[in-house]
């Protein structure tokens, strides 16, 4: 009942709100008559003001009414007819659009929808997606976030992702893969945890040129081995419950040159393997510390 009286206000309040010019004061106008979650937005939003730089200041005007008309949608009873502009972009219509950010999460889509061209952030939880396409994200340059956990994503065109050349943190966690598409250089986040993603399925330089690499989790999948040519940049590895029998001195180190340390490392995890840490012990000299597993 709370939310329907709100989304009523928000209808009375709707016409009285100019589109322009948009302030900081009006923004929390909006806010305070929308639903909860949208407190959770604006805490992002500060977050994401940095990010972006301030960059977007027209995104501000052009994406806050789309938010109000969302509102109205999701009232049933409201009787308003969108205007022309929302029929070229019905996503903000079944999404919330805000700043650059798209929150399509748990709305039961099973494609990417098409998106504004200003897009920086994708979120895009607990769907049923089946399939990425490199023409999902063919116009939307600016993307740095992608989010699509929870959904059941199997096929991913190789070239998807390799034209994103801003994108700093891609999650495919919790889907059906098997293999992982080409990555674009500047990730430093790739999450592709509790897939059925198998050795074969990862190519040698898969990871050999994302020189950012920061965050690596490919924990619960079907593993054999540990990916080839991981970069210096990774500060946290999750391998953990994969099917890894066995590494070579040349995994995380340098088999001819004992001088080496890999720097960055904090955490590599590979418990829940058959593989016997113990077994291999000049595979780690190059480590401030051990990674967490069985050695015995
Ligand atoms: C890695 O980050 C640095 C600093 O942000 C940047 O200059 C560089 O271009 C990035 N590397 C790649 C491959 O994107
Ligand atoms: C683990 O690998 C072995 C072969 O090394 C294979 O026989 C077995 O089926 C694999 N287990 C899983 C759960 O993938
Ligand atoms: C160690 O081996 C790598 C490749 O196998 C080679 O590029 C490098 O020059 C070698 N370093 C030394 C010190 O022999």
């Amino acid at each position: 009942m709370k939310r329907l009286q709100s989304t009523l206000l928000l209808l009375l309040f709707v016409p009285l709100i100019k589109p322009a010019p948009q302030t900081r004061q009006d923004l929390h106008i909006i806010y305070d008559y929308g639903t909860d979650n949208f407190e959770e937005t604006i805490l992002n939003r500060d977050y994401e003001d940095k990010y972006l730089d301030g960059k977007n200041i027209k995104e501000k005007e052009s994406i806050i009414p789309d938010m109000q008309r969302f509102q109205l949608q999701k009232d049933e009873s409201a009787t308003l007819t969108p205007k022309k502009e929302n029929e070229e972009m019905p996503t903000c219509l079944l999404c919330v659009c805000l700043l650059g950010s798209v929150y399509c999460e748990e709305v039961d889509i099973d494609v990417v929808p098409p998106l504004p061209k200003e897009s920086a952030y994708l979120y895009a939880r607990f769907n049923k997606i089946k399939k990425l396409t490199a023409k999902d994200f063919a116009d939307i340059p600016n993307l740095r976030r992608l989010d699509f956990t929870g959904n059941l994503i199997k096929d991913i065109e190789d070239s998807t992702f390799s034209k994103l050349s801003l994108l700093e943190e891609l999650s495919l966690a919790e889907n059906q893969l098997l293999k992982l598409p080409v990555l674009p250089s500047k990730l430093t986040l790739f999450n592709a945890k509790h897939n059925k993603i198998t050795s074969e399925g990862i190519k040698a330089n898969t990871f050999k040129k994302l020189s950012n690499l920061t965050f690596l989790y490919l924990d619960h999948n079907a593993l054999e081995s540990v990916p080839l040519n991981l970069p210096e940049s990774l500060r946290v590895i999750h391998l953990q419950f994969n099917n890894i029998t066995s590494i070579t001195d040349d995994t995380f180190c340098k088999a001819n040159d004992t001088r080496y340390i890999r720097d960055h490392i904090e955490e590599i995890r590979l418990e829940g393997n058959p593989i016997i840490l113990g077994k291999y012990p000049n595979s780690f000299i190059c480590l401030k510390r051990l990674p967490i597993g069985s050695y015995i």
